[in-house]
Formats: C-alpha cells, structure tokens, sequence
C-alpha cells in the first residue's frame, strides 16, 4: 500500500510557492504531512511565507535560517521560483542576464548552502546529527537539456542549475544528503491557463506537436517527481535530473505525418 504521509514530521522550505508548479509542489507536501514555508515575492495563500527577493544574494542568504527559526528542523529544500525572460539573444541586456540567474541559478545556489549547512549540523549520519540527512531538489527545465529558442539565457541558467545539483550530490551524498533535479516540459497552470487568449490556446497546441502524449503536463505531475525524489522511497538515488516532459525529449517524429492529432482539449 502507497503511505500517503511520507513527510509526517519534516520541515519543507518550498521556493516560489505562491503561483504555478511551486505552489502544487507546496500543497503536495503540505498534504502528506510537512510543515511547509514558502518563499516568494508574495505571500502564498495558503502556507507561512517569507517574502523575499530571491534575485537578492543578502536576502537569498537568510532564507534558510529564517526558515529554521519557523520550522526548527528543515529537511526538504525544493528551489522552484524561477524567471523566463526570453527573447531574441541579441537582444538580452547584461542586467537581464545577471537578474535571470541571480533568480534561476545563484539563490539555489544560495539556499543549497545554507540547507547543507544546516543538514550538516542538525541531520547529518553519525553522532551529531539524527541521521536523516537531508534533501534537495531543484527545479530546472527540459530546456536545460535541450535548447529552444530564442530563450538563451533562461536555457543556460536551467542548465547550470542542472550542474549545480550534480556537483552538490557529489561533494555531500556521504553526508547523507542528496540534491536531485525535476526538468519539467510544457506545463500548464492554473495561472496561464487563466490569462490565455485564443492566441495563446492556439500556439500551445501547436507546440504540443512535439509531446507524444498530446498534451501539457500539470503542476500536480511534476510535484509527484519533486516528492518522489525528496522521499525516503529514493533514499540511494542522488545527482540525477528527472524529466516529467511527456516524452517531448525522447525523439523526434521521422515523418510528422506520422504523429496523432492533438486534441484541442481538455487539457
Ligand atoms: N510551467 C512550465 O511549463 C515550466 C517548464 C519548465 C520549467 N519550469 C520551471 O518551473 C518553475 C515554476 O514555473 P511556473 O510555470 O510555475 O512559474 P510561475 O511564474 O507561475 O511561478 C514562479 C514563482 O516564482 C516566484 N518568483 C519569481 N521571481 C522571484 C524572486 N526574485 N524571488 C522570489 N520568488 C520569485 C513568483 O512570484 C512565482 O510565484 C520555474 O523555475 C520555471 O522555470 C516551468
């Protein structure tokens, strides 16, 4: 039988709660039982939130130890608040570029450090800690894998955020801590699919030519990877990126002729 509550008694610091995929992640685990803190430029209606400026290093830098002080113990760390600037790559100014990963790559970067250091003194294997370790895991693209234009800097910053969570997995696993990634392909949520016009509705279903499932995946679907890889259940599983992207990214149709219709809906 699937234990539903595999979060009962940990404390979850989930980044960009308050709209989208991170605010599904949130729910998720609030719903097997973490104590959640959402961090975000706004408050998440529904989960304790500290309202930061991610794009700020100082106050990336003290979002952790305020979560421990809400929290007491954090075991779950989720970097899911994200920017997606995009545009024509002659056109991106170098103050674009620095805010896009100021957000998408230096405050997970940021957040990692201090979860580690946390997970070190608090969870780590051995006598000082209570041996759970701690996990990690952040929330890239399916475009840190394979490009799509003209989104060049977003592409870049999801990619470095891809090897951070390596890099991070391979300096700390003997600590007991894992750091794992989610690449999530079209998602649709709640929020866009509320402001789409017919424009809008029209160019994704043509996008969704690509995805051999034939439709977008929802926010729910990618927080089931998110806390599949923040549980127990994936206690030896560490550096890896898991795309939840309905297979865009496993091949290319030889003849497009050969591809299904995409329904127009529901999606
Ligand atoms: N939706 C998709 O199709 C898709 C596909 C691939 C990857 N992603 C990634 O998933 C994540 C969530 O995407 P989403 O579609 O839910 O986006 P969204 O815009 O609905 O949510 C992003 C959240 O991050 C917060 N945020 C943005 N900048 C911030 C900052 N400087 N400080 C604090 N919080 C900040 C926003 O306020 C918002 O609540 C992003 O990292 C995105 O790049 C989304």
């Amino acid at each position: 039988m699937v234990n539903r509550r595999r979060f009962e008694g940990r404390g979850a610091v989930v980044t960009g709660a308050a709209s989208g995929i991170g605010r599904a992640i949130a729910a998720a685990f609030a719903e097997e039982g973490a104590d959640v803190v959402s961090v975000d430029l706004r408050d998440a209606d529904d989960v304790p939130t500290i309202v930061a400026d991610l794009g700020e290093a100082e106050a990336a830098s003290t979002v952790i130890p305020a979560a421990v002080e809400l929290l007491g113990r954090v075991h779950v760390l989720v970097n899911c608040a994200g920017v997606q600037p995009d545009g024509p790559a002659l056109d991106v100014t170098s103050e674009a570029f620095d805010r896009t990963f100021a957000v998408n790559t230096r405050a997970p970067f940021v957040l990692m450090q201090g979860a580690v250091r946390h997970f070190l003194a608090v969870g780590a294997p051995g006598p000082e800690g209570d041996g759970l370790g701690g996990a990690i895991v952040n929330v890239a693209s399916a475009n840190a894998i394979r490009n799509e234009s003209p989104e060049s800097v977003y592409n870049a910053s999801k990619a470095a955020l891809v090897a951070l969570t390596t890099a991070f997995a391979h300096e700390f696993g003997h600590r007991g801590i894992r750091v794992n990634c989610v690449a999530p392909g079209e998602t649709l949520t709640p929020e866009e699919r509320a402001s789409m016009t017919a424009a809008d509705r029209s160019a994704l279903r043509s996008y969704l030519e690509r995805v051999p499932m034939r439709r977008p995946g929802q926010p729910g679907e990618q927080a089931a990877a998110v806390l599949f890889l923040a549980s127990d259940e994936a206690s030896f599983i560490t550096g890896h990126t898991l795309v939840v992207d309905g297979g865009e990214l496993a091949g290319d149709w030889f003849d497009r002729r050969d591809a299904p219709d995409v329904p127009d809906g529901p999606w």
